[in-house]
């Protein structure tokens, strides 16, 4: 039940930090070890290359897990809409994974391309919130995301525990197959500190709905920018905002607005800018630079070790390969107040429905 909160979206925004503990117990031991069923890691240890699938929030979360797969356990990962992958099928490797990323387990475009993976043999695993659900029952593999209900149709603590699910299974597949990196990754501490980094943003909610009041519920647009992770969480901020408010929002690669897009940017256009990757976080700051100077008005979201004066919303220092956990709660924030205090259905965005059955 909602209990006190007037939303389930909140409500799940803030159960996020429990989420990650849970995974936590539940895949990694008290060392540190992954926990996962043996015969997933050994079927995706012996691909040569790993496909994520998915659809909506579910496809960014593939995203990030894209480069924390090639990270960790060093197999090139490719990421996929499944309502593109079904009907156009991508050229293969010889020894494919594939992994549905989706939290109802119920998503047609997902099982189209499942049930051609399956009459090519090729070997699958789904991360679903639904035990039993049709994706689960139809792939090779089940991991539970574990993130409890989630009952508002934005998706929230789905995202987070898919990024974090996908972490475990790659230092589990590392590790097996000897990756330093995997081994000296502290994942255990890594999503301890990403809960503590949410619980500090959820408990800071209320500067966060004072932005949304001053900058996004007056404008009809508003743009989302970062490269690396920040950029696969621009277009999951830029999704959750406009599914919600209505506000139309686009989630860029930095350096990719003065390609054409900056053209957009007018006086007190919102402009949220994400920066927690270490390779760019300076090339961010100029791209920054000239967008304000176009007169956008400026979120900044920015990890604790590239902050500087005059950032809106700082972040703890976490991991760059977890900083989706923590970067993405404020995005989640914004457009949930955005939505609220114009006075909209935030667990009922129009034309929407919770889960896709059709393609
Ligand atoms: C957006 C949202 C959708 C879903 C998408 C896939 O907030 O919830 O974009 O992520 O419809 O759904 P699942 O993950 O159930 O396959």
């Amino acid at each position: 039940s909602k209990g006190t909160y007037e939303f389930y979206m909140l409500k799940e925004i803030d159960e996020q930090p429990a989420v990650m503990r849970r995974l936590s117990t539940e895949y990694l031991d008290e060392n540190g070890e992954p926990v996962v069923d043996d015969k997933i890691v050994d079927a995706v240890a012996k691909a040569d290359r790993i496909y994520i699938f998915a659809a909506g929030t579910s496809y960014h979360a593939g995203l990030v897990g894209q480069q924390i797969f090639e990270k960790f356990a060093g197999i090139p990962t490719e990421v996929g809409y499944a309502s593109e992958a079904g009907y156009h099928f991508p050229m293969m490797s010889k020894h494919p994974f594939f992994i549905f990323l989706t939290q109802s387990g119920e998503t047609a475009d997902s099982r189209v391309v499942l049930t051609e993976a399956n009459k090519r043999h090729i070997p699958s695993l789904t991360m679903t919130n639904v035990e039993g659900s049709t994706l689960s029952r139809e792939a090779d593999y089940t991991m539970l995301l574990k993130a409890g209900p989630e009952i508002a149709v934005a998706s929230t603590k789905a995202y987070t525990a898919q990024v974090a699910l996908q972490a475990i299974l790659a230092k589990a597949v590392g590790e097996k197959l000897g990756k330093q990196e995997a081994k000296d990754w502290n994942l255990k501490h890594g999503l301890s500190i990403a809960a503590e980094g949410i619980q500090e943003i959820v408990d800071g909610k209320e500067a966060i709905e004072k932005l949304a009041k001053k900058y996004l519920i007056p404008s009809r647009n508003a743009f989302y920018i970062g490269r690396g992770i920040d950029h696969a969480v621009s277009l999951e901020g830029a999704l959750k905002l406009k599914e919600v408010s209505y506000i139309q929002t686009e989630g860029f690669a930095a350096a990719e607005l003065k390609h054409g897009t900056i053209s957009l940017i007018e006086d007190g256009t919102p402009v949220i800018a994400l920066i927690n990757d270490p390779v760019t976080a300076d090339l961010t700051r100029g791209n920054i630079q000239e967008v304000a100077s176009r007169g956008a008005n400026v979120i900044t979201i920015v990890g604790k070790q590239f902050a500087k004066e005059g950032d809106t919303i700082v972040l703890p220092e976490i991991d760059y390969y977890l900083s989706a956990l923590v970067s993405v709660v404020p995005a989640q924030l914004l457009a949930y107040y955005a939505s609220k205090d114009k006075g909209l259905d935030v667990d009922k965005p129009r034309n929407l429905a919770k889960s896709v059955t059709v393609e």
